[in-house]
């Protein structure tokens, strides 16, 4: 996966004070080689967005939220920020979808209202979906993943500004990940799934899943990745830093 744009996610979750945005500003220089063809987003916790914006404002680091409500625009949801407010702290992504919000209430129906009020409000949508091990065990892996994408994707128009994100659950923070064949045939059925029902001719297709700088050597020769979202690895910049430059060497 040496010659294409590649994608690279940071997705905090609950994690990072403001002494992490300091700690992360190398990346800066890093992104700012001519050869690096990357896309690097940050999606820190809501409370470090706008300062994180402030702070990254002349760089190529792009931002994104990790969750939004339903709601459009605004109103009196409290607790709740709508797709239109993280537009306005300066983001261009959101993630969608992740199984830690699944098994915090979200469900396919709230997810898709959550992507079109995304969309409408100008954000591309990093939308997750994945199996559990049992799923995996019974053989489902393939029928799981089309149920979650068809259910995201009803009514949705702008397809295009949907970048799809497998991430099976049992890899998620355990350091399993499934081998190189597995993982392409089943990057294969979901990019086929994509371009024939839902008519996306050039299908933007992440992985996640315990990446770090270990697993990427490994994951850099899958065919049809075109990027990583990346836990606990983002964490540190050091880390995060490598497994960009491991993808490309
Ligand atoms: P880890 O990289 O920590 O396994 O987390 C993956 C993930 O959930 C990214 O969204």
């Amino acid at each position: 996966m040496t010659n294409k744009n590649k994608y690279f996610v940071a997705n905090w979750k609950m994690n990072g004070t403001n002494k992490s945005i300091n700690l992360h500003k190398k990346i800066i220089q890093f992104a700012k080689k001519k050869s690096l063809k990357s896309n690097i987003i940050y999606c820190p916790p809501y409370t470090l967005i706008r300062s994180f914006v402030d702070i990254f404002k002349n760089s190529k680091i792009k931002f994104g939220a990790q969750n939004c409500f339903y709601k459009d625009s605004y109103g009196p949801y409290t607790g709740q920020l709508s797709s239109k407010m993280i537009k306005e702290s300066g983001c261009d992504y959101i993630i969608l979808g992740h199984s830690e919000s699944r098994a915090f209430g979200d469900n396919d129906k709230i997810i898709n209202k959550k992507i079109i009020s995304s969309l409408n409000n100008n954000l591309k949508v990093i939308f997750c979906f994945g199996e559990t091990y049992k799923e995996k065990k019974d053989k489902n892996t393939n029928k799981i993943i089309n149920k979650q994408i068809t259910s995201a994707l009803k009514n949705v128009k702008n397809r295009n500004n949907i970048l799809f994100a497998y991430e099976p659950i049992w890899s998620i923070g355990t350091g399993k990940i499934l081998n190189n064949s597995d993982l392409e045939s089943c990057l294969f059925y979901i990019q086929k799934l994509l371009k024939s029902k839902f008519r996306i001719k050039k299908p933007i297709i992440l992985y996640g899943g315990s990446v770090n700088s270990y697993t990427v050597k490994m994951l850099k020769n899958v065919n049809n990745i075109d990027g990583f979202l990346i836990g606990s690895a983002s964490l540190n910049v050091n880390k995060f830093i490598d497994i960009i430059k491991k993808t490309y060497t």
